[in-house]
């Protein structure tokens, strides 16, 4: 069953989107070559501390482990899942994945970008292009009466056109109040399967898109999942609710929230 929020419940989700939104903005400015992953971690941590926000990524439980960090930070191979370390610095050419999970008030907000470290090569920014655009255009697909597979079978057609390729190993997903809820939102599918979309639905919809193959594979750390080829993926991701107006995205930034 998909949850339905009540206006309580869409209320409290334009909250913690807000927050959510408001921690990535700030967090992208610190971005930059030399930067180690640990210290984005830490600042999005502080970050997430300042708006009376936790991190709904701190002690996640998965496979009987809990995640370490209190954002995700992905470079280049890595394509999501990534945890900041001291020992990994940002250099000039390299693209990082940031996602931001908050929960305030017992709702999460869940969103996510790829940002480009210094000067990158023409090949990567295509990555990063075509990754946002395919979340936009997923995004209007979120329509009442259609159906997820709508969402899942545009962004795989666009990147697909592209010449790039979806991973299938990891889903977009409902979220509310847990991180993780129904439906799962694969970046790939047929239009017309899946669940019929409702007003109400608060849906994380998030292509992660790799330059190479599909595949990937999970490293010894028990998290960060990485492109078994070892070229560069790109990540995008809003929370979306679902209306009978379309489509409304709750994670963008608001420019009074910090
Ligand atoms: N933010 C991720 C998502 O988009 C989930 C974080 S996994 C965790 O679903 F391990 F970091 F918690
Ligand atoms: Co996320
Ligand atoms: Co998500």
């Amino acid at each position: 069953m998909i949850p339905i929020k009540s206006q309580e419940g869409i209320a409290r989700m334009r909250k913690s989107c807000a927050i959510a939104a408001a921690v990535l903005a700030k967090l992208k400015e610190h971005v930059r070559p030399g930067i180690t992953t640990y210290d984005l971690d830490q600042i999005g941590r502080e970050l997430i501390a300042k708006l009376g926000a936790r991190s709904a990524d701190y002690g996640y439980q998965h496979n009987s482990r809990r995640f370490p960090a209190y954002t995700c930070v992905s470079v280049n191979e890595e394509v999501v899942h990534g945890i900041g370390s001291v020992k990994r610095v940002l250099r000039d050419g390299d693209i990082v994945s940031l996602d931001v999970t908050v929960e305030y008030k017992g709702y999460i907000g869940d969103n996510a970008i790829t940002v480009p470290v210094g000067q990158i090569a023409p090949s990567l920014e295509k990555l990063l292009r075509v990754t946002e655009q395919a979340l936009q255009i997923g995004i209007r697909k979120a329509q009442v009466g259609g159906r997820i597979g709508d969402i899942s079978s545009a962004i795989q057609t666009y990147v697909e056109g592209h010449g790039f390729s979806v991973v299938r190993d990891l889903v977009g997903h409902g979220v509310g109040v847990s991180m993780h809820e129904p439906p799962e939102i694969p970046n790939f599918g047929r239009p017309g399967t899946g669940d019929r979309i409702k007003p109400g639905m608060t849906l994380a919809i998030e292509p992660m898109v790799n330059l190479g193959g599909y595949q990937t594979r999970t490293l010894a750390d028990g998290w960060t999942v990485v492109t078994i080829d070892g070229l560069p993926s790109a990540h995008f991701e809003h929370t979306v609710l679902t209306t009978q107006k379309g489509p409304e995205i709750l994670t963008l930034t608001q420019s009074t929230s910090l």
